[in-house]
């Protein structure tokens, strides 16, 4: 059999309630389309992927694939996207949030080359209460503000989920996406606003069964994400989320140092053991947060957290010499050498961090 005419990629994490439901959906709206689906589990633990293989079995436009030892909704999408041979590509939701009676109002524009990418916007005017809880909603006005100001247009829904793009315009934009992208459609848009782009609004129905992923890891993500946009790219998301957990540890250190010294221990007895908490908190913050990509867990983590300290007491002794050595032989003023020497012990612990303790697979 020759290539199917479009493929939908699907990102799935513990959906098993909701696949068979989505292939009866694509089914009823799809007749007269040449489909596949394709699943990209993350190893769910609730027979996700069995359910898409007993499925595949009988159904040939059902297909799976299955990643180990990596999470992410945008990273999950681009390996599906990579993996289909279709002409058109569309990327949902596998929850039922995502009504596939929309995929051939995405598809016209782009057989009729009036656009490279489309995307089903959720009308937010329509959204009921029991869709998007308040907090969520307001949450999503922000983050369109400040998606739309990086796109550089206003758009009705930049953060959607659900959007179809063509092959050919796909596999040329594929390396400039960014590895800690995490909103597919608006890293898309943000860093090939040469692809022609269209919306199409669409109602955003409730959940079928199952819980949302999203949560407070992922707003910090966009968050470290568009300041790495605006700052021109010059200082890289991982890099700026890595500091501002840096700085809420500065907090932490503070905030054990005084009632130490209040109960009477040394400055440096109190010193350390600020400091050796503060590592291991930004160590946790990190895992879950900068580096959540790549996130050790169980007993992997013990090892993690010594390496991470002791690179962290190298970086200290660099802090203090290069800091001393401005010092003296530039006579800098105590301020501007402390914060060389801060810099340097930042710099060192990131880059420990980023090859060292949660290195790419
Ligand atoms: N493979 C994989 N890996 N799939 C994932 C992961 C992951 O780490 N996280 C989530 N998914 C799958 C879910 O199983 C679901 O099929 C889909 O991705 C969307 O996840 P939800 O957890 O249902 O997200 P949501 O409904 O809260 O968010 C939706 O709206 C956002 C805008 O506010 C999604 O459409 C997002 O893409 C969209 O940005
Ligand atoms: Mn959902």
């Amino acid at each position: 059999m020759a290539g199917n005419d479009v493929a939908i990629i699907v990102p799935v994490f513990r959906e098993v309630g909701n696949i068979r439901k989505l292939v009866a959906g694509l089914h009823a709206n799809l007749p007269d389309i040449d489909w596949e689906v394709v699943f990209v589990d993350d190893d769910s633990d609730d027979g996700t992927f069995e359910e898409i293989e007993n499925l595949a079995r009988c159904d040939a436009r059902v297909r799976g694939l299955l990643r180990v030892h990596e999470r992410g909704l945008s990273s999950a999408a681009i390996a599906g996207l990579l993996s289909a041979k279709a002409d058109y590509l569309v990327v949902m939701d596998g929850d039922g949030q995502h009504d596939p009676a929309i995929i051939p109002k995405l598809l016209a524009p782009l057989r009729h080359a009036k656009a490279d990418i489309t995307s089903a916007a959720r009308d937010f005017s329509a959204i009921a209460n029991h869709t998007l809880s308040q907090r969520r909603r307001t949450l999503s006005l922000w983050a369109n503000r400040a998606a739309s100001l990086a796109i550089g247009r206003k758009l009705v829904d930049p953060m959607t989920g659900f959007f179809a793009i063509r092959s050919d315009a796909f596999r040329t934009i594929v390396r400039d996406l960014s590895d800690a992208g995490f909103k597919l459609l608006m890293d898309i848009l943000i860093r090939s606003p040469a692809l022609r782009h269209q919306e199409v609004l669409f109602e955003f129905k409730p959940r079928e069964t199952g819980q949302s992923k999203l949560d407070l890891a992922n707003a910090w993500q966009f968050a470290s994400y568009l300041a790495a946009h605006f700052s021109g790219r010059l200082v890289p998301a991982r890099f700026i989320s890595f500091l501002a957990v840096g700085t809420i540890g500065l907090a932490v250190h503070f905030s054990l140092l005084y009632p130490a010294l209040a109960l009477g221990i040394s400055f440096a007895g109190a010193q350390t053991i600020a400091a050796v908490t503060t590592t291991c908190w930004n160590f946790w913050l990190n895992n879950l947060l900068t580096f959540r990509d790549r996130r050790l867990t169980g007993w992997k983590i013990i090892p993690g957290v010594l390496a991470y300290l002791l690179a962290t007491s190298i970086g200290i002794v660099g802090n203090v010499a290069v800091a001393s050595k401005i010092h003296q032989d530039y006579a800098a003023v105590v301020s501007l050498s402390a914060l060389a020497g801060i810099t340097i012990d930042t710099v060192w612990k990131f880059v420990v961090a980023n090859t060292l303790i949660w290195r790419r697979k």
